[in-house]
């Protein structure tokens, strides 16, 4: 089983992730977490050109790096691992790109989705949430965990976060079955009870079928 987590910077990805990873963890179920662009030394290696300041990228070569990233990823790792029925559980998935450089950078999102699928083989998540919250409030989280130094996503400025915010709202309300979206403005322990409701139901089933 594939589960993804989306939403900008600082709506608590990492956070809810290392709460479900552990919460399924102790119900036996054995758990990959995976962050993109990242989980191959390849991967991580297109991250750190991605993220760098020192680079001016064109959105269609940033999308293609994230594709490249993406690629590796799901055929080195993610598939190998769902084939021996673990729960792989990633930070950011294609969605991000849809949403990023798709309605974020103002490429056309069907040609995003032509390079996701081309990425991913058509491999798509069994769930994914979509962590919501105000972009002040991200903000203000991601203030005060990197002090002042952005990366290259995180200097695009807010016109951008808005328009990738309302881009995963349009995905998630397009793609109703898959998505759940979770006001994560609350507690990062209200937010957990919420993710674990929605995957409950999805758990069990998933373990009477193994
Ligand atoms: N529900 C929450 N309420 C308040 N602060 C939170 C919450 N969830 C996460 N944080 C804090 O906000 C910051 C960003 O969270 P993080 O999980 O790193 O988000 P992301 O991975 O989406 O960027 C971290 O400092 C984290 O401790
Ligand atoms: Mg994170």
């Amino acid at each position: 089983m594939l589960i993804t987590f989306e939403g900008i910077d600082g709506s608590g990805k990492s956070t809810q992730i290392a709460m479900l990873a552990q919460w399924l963890g102790g119900r036996g179920a054995t758990v990959l977490t995976l962050r993109e662009p990242g989980g191959t030394t390849f991967s991580e290696a297109v991250r750190s050109v991605l993220l760098s300041t020192k680079h001016e990228i064109h959105p269609r070569a940033e999308l293609l790096l994230f594709e490249a990233a993406r690629a590796q990823l799901v055929e080195t790792v993610i598939r190998p691992a769902l084939g021996r029925n673990i729960i792989v559980i990633c930070d950011r998935f294609a969605d991000s790109s849809t949403a990023y450089q798709g309605y974020g950078r103002g490429l056309s999102v069907s040609d995003v989705e032509n390079c996701n699928f081309m990425a991913t083989g058509g491999l798509k998540p069994d769930i994914t949430f979509f962590l919501d919250i105000p972009i002040e409030t991200a903000f203000e989280r991601a203030a005060g965990r990197n002090g002042s130094t952005a990366d290259r996503m995180e200097q695009s400025g807010r016109d951008f976060f808005e328009r990738v915010r309302e881009g995963y709202t349009l995905i998630a309300t397009t793609e109703k079955e898959r998505f759940r979206i979770i006001r994560a403005d609350s507690t990062p322990q209200k937010v957990h009870e919420a993710v674990c409701s929605e995957i409950s139901e999805l758990i069990a089933q998933y373990t009477a079928k193994a």
